[in-house]
Parts: structure tokens; C-alpha cells; sequence
């Protein structure tokens, strides 16, 4: 769990109207956020430890103060809009909602990190992976946020190893594991793409172009199978196909967001 030093750490980010504010939102969670509340001129998000509220503030709002508080209060009203989300075999739910009976059900507390099936760069990364056929011995999940997609593939039987940069994802992703009953499937660990990655026979990346393209030169020539989601539009994956030096072989959206499988050869 990430450690919390005097109270949250609030980053005020303003949306004009020509923003795209899912994409703010997107990254304020990316970059650790606890809880993202929108306002009318744009977004109030709070993180538990200045470093990470200084380090969004540098990518998303330069030169902004941030403000230290005690209370979140309104901060965390995205939980109580968890619904059943379905993503082709897999249906996430919250604790307190049931999955349908013909998915493969994965119960998520998202705790406060990104990864509640909600957003559709996780529902068409998960769609992808059910699609796979044979479904992947090993995987190697990067950015693992909540572990939900960590936890749809060792739910088809791979064992996984789930690496993120924050270590309250870490956390979050080994308690899903076990509500899941996948615990001895999912090893999660604080880290990124590193050499203990060159066993997993696919690759899951779901994050924005700018950590995609910063990730795409650690990734080993032995991965030739990667499945890639967090882009928008196809500039934005063709630009992550031609950084991990993939072909294209399927592709889903969702509005403008977009998901791939990718083969290196
Ligand atoms: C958009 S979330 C994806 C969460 C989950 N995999 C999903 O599909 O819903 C991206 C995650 O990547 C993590 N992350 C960002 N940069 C990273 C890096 N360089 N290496 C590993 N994880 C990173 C963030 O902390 C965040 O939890």
C-alpha cells in the first residue's frame, strides 16, 4: 500500500471546451489519483502522497499549487456508479452486484485504483484476452491497476504476473486475486516490464501512447504477443504498433478508444 504522509494532496486540473475530458480523467487515474471528482471547469483529484499529486501536476498541470486536505468528501461518489460491466467472456462486477450466468465473472473492489471494468480501454483489453484461442499458458500484465485483467486470464487458467508502478495497484490487484479464488494464478509485484517478463506467451498493456511508447523499448524480442489498449484513435495505435515493432492483428473500440493484439515476429 502506497504510505499516505498529511491528509490528500488535491490537483485542481481545468478542462476547456476544447479538452477531451475523459482522457484527463483517464490519466488522473493513470497517475494514481484515489479519487477524481469533474467539476464545471474541470476536475478535483486527490492522491495520498504529494510526490504522486507533484507528478501529475508536471504532466497534466504545470505550475499548479496543491492544495493539502484532510477530507475527500465527494471525492470518492465514482464507486457508487459500479455497475455489471461485460466485455465479451467476461462480465466485472462490484462485490455488492452478481455476474450473469454465461460470462466468466470477475469481482472487483477497485479499491482506489484504475481498473472497475467502467472504462472501455479495460472492457476491450479484457475482450481481446477472451478471445484468445488457446488461451495464453503465461501472461505478464503491465500496469495492472486493479488486476482485473490479471485476474481474466488466470480465470481462463494462465498464471500471471501483474506488475505496476503504484504500489497500492499492487495491493489491490493481490486482494481481487484472492476474492477471485486466483491467488496462487497471480503474482503481483511493485515494478514494470523487466527481464522476468520473457516467459509469458502474451503481453497486456493497457495505458496511454506517451507510457507506451516509454515502455515499448524495455519489452524483450522473445514477447511476440502482445494485446494493447489505451489508445485513441488510429494515429494513436499505429504509433504503439510501429513502438513495440508489432503487426496489427485485431483490433476493437470503443467511441475513439482503441485496443489491438499485436504480433512481433
Ligand atoms: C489505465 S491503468 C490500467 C489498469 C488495468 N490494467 C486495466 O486495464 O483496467 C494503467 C496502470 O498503469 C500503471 N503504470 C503507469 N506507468 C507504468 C509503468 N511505466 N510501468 C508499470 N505500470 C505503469 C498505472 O499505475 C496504472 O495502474
Amino acid at each position: 500500500m502506497s504510505s499516505s504522509d498529511d491528509g490528500h494532496h488535491l490537483l485542481t486540473v481545468t478542462a476547456g471546451a476544447g479538452d477531451d475530458r475523459e482522457l484527463i480523467s483517464y490519466r488522473l487515474w493513470e497517475h494514481g489519483a484515489v479519487g477524481v471528482e469533474e467539476t464545471p471547469t474541470g476536475f478535483r483529484a486527490a492522491f495520498t502522497t504529494r510526490v504522486a499529486a507533484e507528478r501529475a501536476r508536471d504532466v497534466l498541470a504545470p505550475g499548479r499549487a496543491i492544495e493539502t486536505v484532510a477530507d475527500t468528501h465527494g471525492l470518492d461518489a465514482a464507486r457508487d456508479l459500479l455497475t455489471i460491466e461485460t466485455a465479451g467472456l467476461f462480465a466485472v462486477h462490484p462485490p455488492w452486484l452478481a455476474a450473469p450466468d454465461d460470462r466468466i465473472g470477475i469481482e472487483i473492489d477497485p479499491g482506489h485504483v484504475f481498473g472497475s471494468g467502467s472504462h472501455p480501454s479495460t472492457r476491450l483489453a479484457l475482450s481481446l484476452l477472451g478471445d484468445e484461442h488457446p488461451p495464453p499458458g503465461t501472461v505478464f500484465d503491465v500496469g495492472c491497476g486493479s488486476g482485473v485483467l490479471a485476474i481474466g486470464a488466470a480465470m481462463r487458467g494462465a498464471a500471471v504476473t501483474a506488475v505496476d508502478i503504484d504500489a497500492a495497484a499492487v495491493a489491490t490487484t493481490a486482494e481481487n486475486a484472492r476474492r477471485n479464488g486466483v491467488a496462487h494464478l497471480v503474482e503481483a509485484r511493485v515494478g514494470s516490464i523487466d527481464a522476468r517478463a520473457d516467459a509469458a506467451d502474451l503481453v497486456l498493456v493497457n495505458v496511454t501512447i506517451d507510457i507506451h511508447e516509454g515502455l515499448a523499448p524495455l519489452l524483450s524480442p522473445v514477447h511476440r504477443r502482445l494485446i494493447v489498449a489505451g489508445v485513441l484513435g488510429d494515429d494513436q495505435l499505429a504509433r504503439a504498433a510501429t513502438a513495440y515493432g508489432g503487426a496489427i492483428e485485431r483490433t476493437m473500440s470503443d467511441d475513439d478508444w482503441m485496443a489491438a493484439v499485436l504480433v512481433r515476429s
